[in-house]
C-alpha cells in the first residue's frame, strides 16, 4: 500500500464515522439541486425519490453516501481540477481541458489524482489518466493520440485525419465529401462555415443581406451598414479619409486629411500636417506636428529626426556628426550612431577601437564588440576566427553562438546554417523560430511563408 492509498484508507475510514455519528444525530438530509448560478453550486441532480444527489457540479466530488464536496486539491495546478473523489476530495479524478481553439494547453488528472498539463504542448483536451490527446489546438489535429499538423492550409481543426479538414479559416468552408476547405462562393463573405454558398458574416464594408444569406455593399467609403442597410452607412462607419456627408453617405475628404465634415471642411490630419483653413497643411520635412501662423507659414512643435530650429521653428538636420537623433535647437545629440559614444558637450565621439559598438567614457576601452568580434584584455578587438559566429567572448577560435539563421555545433566549435527561412534551430533539420513573415510548422520544424488566410498564425499577424 503506497503512502496515499494509506491516507485514503484512513479518510475513508475518518469520514465513515462521521457519516455514522450524523446519521445518528439527524435524520437523512434531502437533496437540494442547485442552479448554475448559485454562489457555490454543488448538486446539479438529485435521485428522484430526493434521497441523495446523483450528479454534482464542476469542481465537486461525490460522495459514497449521494453528498457533493468540493474538491480540494493542494497540488500544483489543483484549480484546475473538475471532478474529484467525494470522499477523498483531495483526490482529483478529471481536470479542465481547453475551450476554444486558442494556443493554450489543456490538463488531465494523472493516476496520483494530480492536474497535469497534456503532454502534448499543442493539446487542448487530453483523457485522464492516460494524458492521450483528443483534441488540439487550430491547425492541429489529434491523431492517436498526439497532435500533428493539419496538412492543408487554411485548416483550423483536423481531429481524427490531419487530410480531412473539418473547420477552415476566414472566408473559407469545409468540405465534407472532400475534406478541402473552399473558399465561400460569395468572395465578400467571411464565414460560410455551414454552407459553401450560405453566407453568416461578410467582410468589412459589407453586410449580409438576410433573405438571400449573401453579402451587399455599404455605401463607398464606408465600413460597416449593418444598421442602414446596403448601399448606406452607419453612423461613425466611414473609413479613415471618408467623413460623414449626411443621409447615410461618405465622401472623401481632401487630401491628407483623416476626417472631415464635408469634402470641403476637414477636422483631422495625417502625421506631419496640420489644418490651416479647413484643409491640411504640410509641416514642412521632417517635423511630425506643427501650428501655421496667420500668413500660413508651420510652425513646427516636434521634428522625426532632426532638432526644432527655435529661431526659424523649422526642423534642420543635427549639427553633430554620427547623430541619429538630437534635442531643441539641434546643436546637442541624444543619441549616436554604432561605434560612437555621446560626449558631455552632446556630440558624438568614435570609440577608439574598430569593430567596436559600445566604448566606456573616454572611448578608449570597448565595452561591446559587433557582432562577430570580440574584446580583448586592453579594450580593443579582434575577429572571431569561426564562420558565421557572432560571440566568441573568451577566446577567438572558441564560437559561443551563431550568427542569425545558424546554429552553433559546440563538438566541432563551428556555425551550422538553419533550415530555410529560419532564425533560430534546435539541429539542420528543425527550425525553433523563422524569420519575420513565416510560420513553423510544428511537427517538421520547418518555415512557411505565410499567406492570405494565416492571419490567425501568431507568427503571421503584423
Ligand atoms: C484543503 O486541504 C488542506 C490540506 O490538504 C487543508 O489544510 C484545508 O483545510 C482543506 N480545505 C478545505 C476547504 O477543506
Ligand atoms: C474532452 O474530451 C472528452 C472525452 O472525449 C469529452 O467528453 C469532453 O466533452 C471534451 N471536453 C471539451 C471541452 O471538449
Ligand atoms: C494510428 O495507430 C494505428 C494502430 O496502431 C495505426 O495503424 C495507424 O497507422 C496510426 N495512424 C497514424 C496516422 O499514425
Ligand atoms: C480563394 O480565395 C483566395 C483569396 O482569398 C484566392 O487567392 C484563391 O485563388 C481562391 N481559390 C480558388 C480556388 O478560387
Ligand atoms: C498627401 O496628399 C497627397 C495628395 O493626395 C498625396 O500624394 C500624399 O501621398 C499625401 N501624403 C501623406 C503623407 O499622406
Ligand atoms: C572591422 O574594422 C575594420 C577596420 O576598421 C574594417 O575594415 C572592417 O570593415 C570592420 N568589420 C566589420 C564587420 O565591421
Amino acid at each position: 500500500m503506497s503512502a496515499r492509498d494509506l491516507r485514503r484508507a484512513a479518510l475513508a475510514a475518518l469520514l465513515l464515522l462521521a457519516v455514522v455519528s450524523a446519521a445518528a444525530a439527524v435524520a437523512s438530509p434531502a437533496c437540494k439541486a442547485d442552479p448554475e448560478d448559485a454562489e457555490e453550486p454543488r448538486c446539479k441532480r438529485c435521485a428522484p425519490d430526493g434521497s441523495k444527489c446523483l450528479e454534482c457540479w464542476p469542481a465537486n466530488g461525490l460522495t459514497a453516501g449521494g453528498q457533493c464536496v468540493p474538491c480540494n486539491v493542494t497540488t500544483e495546478h489543483g484549480n484546475r481540477c473538475i471532478r474529484c473523489d467525494g470522499d477523498d476530495p483531495s483526490f482529483c479524478t478529471e481536470c479542465q481541458p481547453r475551450f476554444g481553439m486558442g494556443g493554450a494547453t489543456g490538463y488531465y488528472a494523472t493516476a496520483e489524482g494530480e492536474c497535469s498539463e497534456c503532454p502534448d504542448s499543442y493539446c487542448k483536451n487530453c483523457t485522464s489518466l492516460t494524458g492521450e490527446c483528443v483534441a488540439c489546438n487550430r491547425w492541429w489535429g489529434a491523431v492517436n493520440g498526439t497532435c500533428r499538423p493539419c496538412v492543408q492550409q487554411q485548416c483550423l481543426q483536423c481531429d481524427g485525419d490531419v487530410n480531412k479538414c473539418t473547420q477552415c479559416g476566414y472566408g473559407r468552408f469545409a468540405d465534407p465529401a472532400s475534406g478541402r476547405c473552399l473558399n465561400c462562393t460569395d468572395p465578400h463573405c467571411g464565414d460560410c462555415s455551414e454552407a459553401v454558398d450560405k453566407c453568416a458574416s461578410c467582410d468589412s464594408g459589407y453586410t449580409l443581406d438576410k433573405a438571400s444569406k449573401k453579402c451587399v455593399a455599404c455605401a463607398q467609403g464606408c465600413n460597416s451598414c449593418d444598421d442602414a442597410g446596403a448601399g448606406r452607412c452607419d453612423e461613425n462607419g466611414c473609413d479613415a479619409g471618408w467623413g460623414a456627408a449626411g443621409g447615410g453617405t461618405c465622401v472623401r475628404c481632401s487630401a491628407n486629411c483623416t476626417d472631415c465634415a464635408s469634402g470641403s471642411k476637414c477636422t483631422a490630419c495625417d502625421t506631419g500636417f496640420s489644418l490651416f483653413k479647413d484643409k491640411c497643411r504640410s509641416c514642412g520635412p521632417d517635423c511630425n506636428a506643427c501650428t501655421f501662423d496667420s500668413s500660413g507659414k508651420p510652425q513646427c512643435t516636434s521634428c522625426n529626426t532632426g532638432g526644432l530650429d527655435t529661431a526659424t521653428k523649422a526642423c534642420v538636420p543635427c549639427k553633430q556628426q554620427h547623430c541619429l537623433s538630437c534635442m531643441d535647437d539641434a546643436s546637442k545629440c541624444a543619441g549616436c550612431a554604432d561605434g560612437h559614444r555621446l560626449g558631455q558637450a552632446g556630440a558624438c565621439e568614435a570609440c577608439k577601437a574598430a569593430n567596436c559598438s559600445m566604448c566606456d567614457d573616454d572611448a578608449a576601452k570597448c565595452t561591446l564588440p559587433m557582432n562577430g568580434f570580440r574584446v580583448t584584455a586592453d579594450g580593443g578587438t579582434e575577429a572571431c576566427t569561426v564562420q558565421n559566429c557572432a560571440w566568441c567572448s573568451d577566446a577567438a577560435t572558441q564560437c559561443e553562438s551563431c550568427a542569425s539563421g545558424y546554429n552553433l555545433d559546440s563538438k566541432s566549435n563551428s556555425c551550422y546554417a538553419c533550415p530555410a527561412n529560419c532564425d533560430s534551430c534546435s539541429n539542420k533539420d528543425t527550425c525553433l523560430t523563422c524569420v519575420d513573415g513565416f510560420w513553423r510548422r510544428g511537427g517538421t520544424g520547418q518555415c512557411e511563408k505565410c499567406q492570405p488566410g494565416d492571419e490567425g498564425r501568431t507568427e503571421c499577424t503584423p
